[in-house]
C-alpha cells in the first residue's frame, strides 16, 4: 500500500474543489462544537452534492478513473448475473432495479443477455444519485443496447410502490459510511475527526454506550481485553439501507455483490487495522484525509451484518457465496467457451484473462461475495448450486 505522500498531485481545479469540500467539513465540525464521527466525515467526503467524490463533477470509474469494478473488467460478469436474473424473472415477472450503476455497463450486459434469453424485464430502473453518471449511463446504453433503451428508467429515490423482480447492488455497501473504533486493554474508543490548520486528524473519545456494545457484539472479548491496539469499522448505514430495501420488495430477489467477509473473518484477531481503504488513480492507500472529495473511501462489507439486518426486517437470506463460485454456477464458463469460437489469438487471451480475474480465489473470486435476499420468493437460485455458505454467516 502506498503512502499518501507518494500519490500523484491532483490538478489545480480538483484541488480547489477539494478545498471547498474541506471548508464544508470544517463548518460541520464547528457546528457540532466537537470532532465529527468518521461516518459523518465519510458521508460529506463522498456524498456532498456538487463536491463529494460520488456527487462531484468528475467521473471516477473505470480504466481512466480510480478503480475498476467487475462489470468494467468483463461483460462475462453481467452475462452470468443475467442468467440468474432470467431464472428469477421467470418466477416473478416484473422489473430490475440497479443501485448506483457506475458507467452503465452492468445494465447494458444484463439487458442484452436477457434479450438473447428472451426474458427482458418490463423496466430496468437505475437508482443513480449523480446526474453526470446518469448521462454516462445513457451513453453506454445507447451504444450497447439501443433497442432496449425504452425500458430503462432513472430514479432519484427508491420506488414508492413495491416491486416484483430483481434488485442488483454491485459495490454499493462498501461505499456506505462507517464508524471507526479502537480497542485495547478493555477500553473501547471511537475515532472521530478533528480539524487542523491544514487538514484533518483523528481524535479519540470513549465510545458511546451503543457503539461500545455494538463492538462487544462483534469483536472477541479476548481481543478487546488484549494489550494491543485493534482498530476496525462498523457500518452503521446497513440497517437503514436494508429496511428501505424491504419496503419495496414484494416478490423480489436482491443480489448484493461486494468485497467483504463473514463477521468472524472481518473481526479476526489478525486484522488489527480494519479494512478502510482509499483509491486514487488505481493506487491504494489508507489516509482518508488526503484531498477529501478527490478519492474513494471504502470499507469491506460485514456480510453477517447484512444478513442480520435482513432477518430483522422480514427478508429471507436465500444464498451466500464467493463471487467466483456464483459466476461459475451461473454459466460463466459456458459463456466464455462460446466467445472463444471464432476468436482470434488476442481475443482468446483476453477471455482467458477476464475469466481468471473474475473467478480465481487469488483475484476477485474469493474476496468478493454475493448475498441473495428474498421476499415472496421460494424457488431455488442456481447461482448458489455449486456452493452456498449461509451457515458461515
Ligand atoms: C464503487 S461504486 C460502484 C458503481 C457500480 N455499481 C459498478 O459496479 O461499477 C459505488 C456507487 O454506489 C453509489 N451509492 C451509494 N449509496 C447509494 C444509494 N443509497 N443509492 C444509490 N447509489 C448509491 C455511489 O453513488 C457510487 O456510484
Amino acid at each position: 500500500m502506498l503512502e499518501a505522500s507518494n500519490l500523484p498531485l491532483p490538478s489545480d481545479a480538483a484541488r480547489e474543489a477539494s478545498d471547498r469540500l474541506a471548508d464544508q467539513l470544517r463548518r460541520s465540525i464547528i457546528e457540532q462544537g466537537d470532532p465529527i464521527g468518521f461516518d459523518e466525515y465519510m458521508r460529506i467526503a463522498l456524498y456532498e452534492p456538487g463536491l463529494g467524490y460520488y456527487l462531484g463533477n468528475a467521473i471516477n470509474f473505470g480504466v481512466d478513473g480510480d478503480f475498476v469494478t467487475a462489470p468494467e473488467l468483463s461483460s462475462l460478469f453481467g452475462a452470468s448475473v443475467a442468467r440468474q436474473c432470467s431464472e428469477i424473472l421467470q418466477h416473478t415477472g416484473g422489473d430490475i432495479l440497479e443501485f448506483g450503476a457506475g458507467n452503465g455497463l452492468l445494465g447494458a450486459h444484463v439487458l442484452t443477455t436477457l434479450d438473447e434469453l428472451s426474458v427482458v424485464p418490463e423496466r430496468y430502473m437505475i437508482l443513480e444519485l449523480n446526474p453526470l453518471m446518469r448521462e454516462r449511463q445513457l451513453q453506454t446504453l445507447q451504444e450497447l443496447a439501443p433497442h432496449l433503451l425504452s425500458r430503462v428508467e432513472w430514479l432519484h429515490d427508491l420506488p414508492k410502490c413495491k416491486m416484483n423482480g430483481v434488485i442488483l447492488a454491485n459495490e454499493i455497501i462498501d461505499a456506505l459510511p462507517v464508524k471507526i473504533f479502537r480497542t485495547a486493554d478493555g477500553d473501547i474508543h471511537e475515532r472521530r475527526v478533528a480539524q487542523l490548520d491544514d487538514g484533518f486528524t483523528w481524535f479519540e473519545t470513549h465510545a458511546p454506550e451503543w457503539l461500545a456494545s455494538a463492538v462487544r457484539a462483534r469483536v472477541d472479548a479476548s481481543i478487546i481485553a488484549g494489550g494491543s491496539d485493534y482498530v476496525s469499522e462498523i457500518n452503521t448505514s446497513i440497517e437503514p439501507w436494508v429496511n428501505d430495501l424491504s419496503r419495496v420488495m414484494d416478490h423480489t430477489v436482491a443480489l448484493i455483490f461486494d468485497y467483504g467477509f463473514t463477521r468472524a473473518d472481518y473481526y479476526s484477531r489478525d486484522r488489527t487495522q480494519g479494512t478502510l481503504m482509499c483509491h486514487f488513480r488505481h493506487r491504494k492507500h489508507n489516509n482518508p484525509f488526503w484531498f477529501p472529495g478527490l478519492q474513494d473511501i471504502t470499507a469491506s462489507v460485514d456480510f453477517t451484518a447484512l444478513a442480520e439486518a435482513a432477518d430483522s426486517s422480514g427478508i429471507r437470506v436465500a444464498g451466500f457465496s464467493e463471487q467466483g463460485n456464483f459466476l461459475l454456477a451461473s454459466g460463466l464458463l459456458d459463456d466464455a467457451q462460446r466467445r472463444t469460437e471464432k476468436a482470434n489469438d488476442r481475443t482468446l487471451a483476453r477471455i482467458a484473462f477476464e475469466t481468471k480475474i473474475l473467478t480465481l480465489p487469488s483475484e476477485m473470486g474469493s474476496r468478493f461475495k454475493v448475498l441473495a435476499l428474498t421476499k415472496g420468493y421460494n424457488a431455488s437460485l442456481s447461482g448458489f448450486q455449486l456452493r452456498d455458505d449461509r451457515h458461515r454467516l
